[in-house]
């Protein structure tokens, strides 16, 4: 699943945010398969890649660490999981019983949907074109092989944007 099919994942997320609100209940396993989701894209796929594979080769290409959009986005990858950790323990709570959870599931999951959808397009408009200027396009294609073998993507194109997709 790339980041942007994840958006489809934000809008499920979304219209579950505007049921609870209507008061109505959902299905806790629901939330929690959604939540697992989120856990595993937030972690293990797009930031994890980005954290272990693109950021550290743009530093070795010249791009600030500290004080540039490459600070900026991971500040913005650990609010995302600070929301995604908060929302796994509002849903624990709600499947529990204890139905004021629900508000707590709809601040973060409001929160971090608002939070993803800017960062993609910060990395679309800015981080993936500063990259694709500045990487040598032999670490670009060793940036897509890495990529492809640790997550056997589906990969077809091979430019930073694609490389850094699940
Ligand atoms: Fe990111």
């Amino acid at each position: 699943m790339s980041i942007r099919e994840s958006s489809s994942c934000l809008q499920i997320l979304g219209r579950i945010c505007d049921t609870l609100q209507g008061g109505e209940r959902v299905d806790p396993e629901h939330l929690a398969r959604i939540h697992e989701f989120l856990k595993v894209f937030a972690d293990t796929c797009h930031h994890a890649k980005e954290e272990e594979l693109l950021f550290p080769a743009m530093v070795a290409s010249g791009i600030p660490k500290e004080g540039g959009p490459i600070a900026v986005m991971l500040a913005e990858h650990t609010v995302g999981r600070e929301h995604v950790r908060a929302f796994g323990d509002a849903v624990s709570r709600y499947a529990n019983g204890d139905t004021a959870a629900a508000k707590d599931i709809v601040d973060h999951a409001r929160a971090y949907i608002a939070l993803l959808t800017q960062h993609i397009e910060k990395e679309d408009k800015v981080l993936y074109p500063l990259a694709d200027r500045i990487l040598p396009q032999s670490t670009q294609e060793k940036l897509l092989r890495i990529s492809m073998s640790s997550r056997k993507s589906r990969l077809a194109t091979g430019n930073t944007r694609s490389s850094m997709n699940c």
